[in-house]
């Protein structure tokens, strides 16, 4: 995949920009609070996600605009393809996205077909960081291979939701019948069976990509291990009956947590408290890994990421790293290039110095929202 131009006029600072990419390497850099990362996050957008910054709808509008409009035209293999999207102040909630020139009724919708994978600063911590990061990560790749995993979700978070809420309002009351729970019990445990059993699936390619790419990083000195962590099942080997088997194992589970559920007013189990368990040399990284081997072992995740993109869908993504490079060692540096030779790339910086490495290739000067 590869974009051939962007625009951005109004979206956050940015301004009049217009631009041809390069089809390998494009640098932007510029001082601090210049409107670098807003250009990745834009680009980011086309994509169909939700903004990695958490960016709500209402703040993609410049302060003193009263639109804001973004484009990409890029080709994958097949063919070249345009997206565009804007939105006026006065009517937030009604964007105007193309694919195409065909109208799509929300920016969601653009979901699986211009593909990228972006890499950020935070996303070094994925593996020192809090649980919710590892299921991001997990649901973003495989929601980007297989793109029906989000209405899984989006029908377990709402599942979920109402079974909160009859929780909270059970813990309230003496005595409350947890028969109550039954019908909630059922279907969360059918989108929940399904859910984890994809997961558990996608965590062992998962693990096989991390466990090559963390041993070159190392020089095979050191062996990198992921698993999936279910708060439901004791093991998922195996297992593929998500509709019966599994669903009713995932009933068992929250029928002997309905105590504790009650008490707490909100769901203990499930996906949603579920994790990837990262081990180097057996020891949780978490506790005991050294920020050097955190870093390495997200690093090596966000590379199997787009590996796994490449190889299942033969489409290779474009890869927007957004100040990373500043924040790793020569070695890694050069490891993340080397690991990215075949893919379309939007580095940024702040100091054009630190990439001169990579001289073939465009470079791109953003100052006050322009590049000039
Ligand atoms: N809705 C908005 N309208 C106008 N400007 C905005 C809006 N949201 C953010 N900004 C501005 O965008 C600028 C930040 O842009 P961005 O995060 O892209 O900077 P950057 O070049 O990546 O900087 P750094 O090198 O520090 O990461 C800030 O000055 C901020 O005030
Ligand atoms: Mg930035």
């Amino acid at each position: 995949m590869i974009i051939r131009s962007v625009s951005a006029d109004g979206y956050k600072n940015l301004e009049n920009i217009n631009i041809d990419l390069d089809p390998k390497m494009n640098i932007v850099c510029g001082e601090n609070a210049q409107g670098k990362t807003n250009l990745i996050e834009a680009v980011w957008l086309c994509s169909g996600c939700r903004s990695f910054r958490g960016t709500r709808d209402k703040d993609f509008i410049g302060f003193e605009k009263d639109s804001a409009s973004v484009g990409i035209v890029f080709s994958n293999s097949e063919r070249d393809q345009e997206i565009n999207f804007s939105v006026k102040k006065s009517f937030i909630k009604d964007k105007l996205v193309t694919l195409n020139g065909v109208k799509l009724p929300l920016l969601s919708k653009l979901f699986g077909n211009f593909r990228c994978v972006v890499f950020t600063p935070e996303d070094l911590e994925l593996t020192k960081g809090s649980p919710d990061n590892r299921r991001s990560f997990l649901d973003l790749s495989i929601a980007q291979i297989k793109p029906s995993y989000i209405n899984a979700l989006n029908k377990y978070n709402s599942i979920l939701m109402h079974r909160n809420a009859l929780l909270k309002s059970m813990s309230k009351v003496k005595g409350s019948n947890p028969a109550y729970l039954d019908v909630w019990n059922e279907q969360i445990a059918e989108a929940g069976a399904y859910i984890s059993v994809l997961r558990y699936t996608f965590c062992i390619i998962l693990n096989n990509y991390t466990n090559r790419l963390y041993n070159s990083i190392t020089d095979g000195n050191e062996n990198l291990k992921l698993n999936y962590q279910s708060t439901i099942y004791d093991d998922l080997e195996g297992e593929r009956d998500f509709k019966n088997k599994l669903s009713k194992m995932y009933i068992k589970k929250l029928e002997e947590a309905t105590e504790v559920d009650i008490r707490s007013g909100f769901t203990n189990y499930g996906i949603h408290r579920d994790d990837i368990g990262t081990f180097i040399n057996g020891l949780p990284i978490r506790e005991f890994g050294s920020q050097g081997q955190a870093r390495s072992a997200a690093l090596s995740m966000k590379l199997a990421h787009a590996e796994i993109i490449k190889k299942e869908l033969g489409e290779t993504p474009v890869m927007l790293l957004d100040d990373v490079l500043s924040e790793l060692d020569s070695k890694r540096k050069k490891f993340i290039l080397n690991n990215i030779e075949d893919m379309q790339v939007i580095i940024t910086c702040c100091d054009s110095r630190s990439v001169t490495d990579m001289t073939n290739g465009k470079v791109f000067e953003m100052k006050n929202g322009r590049i000039v």
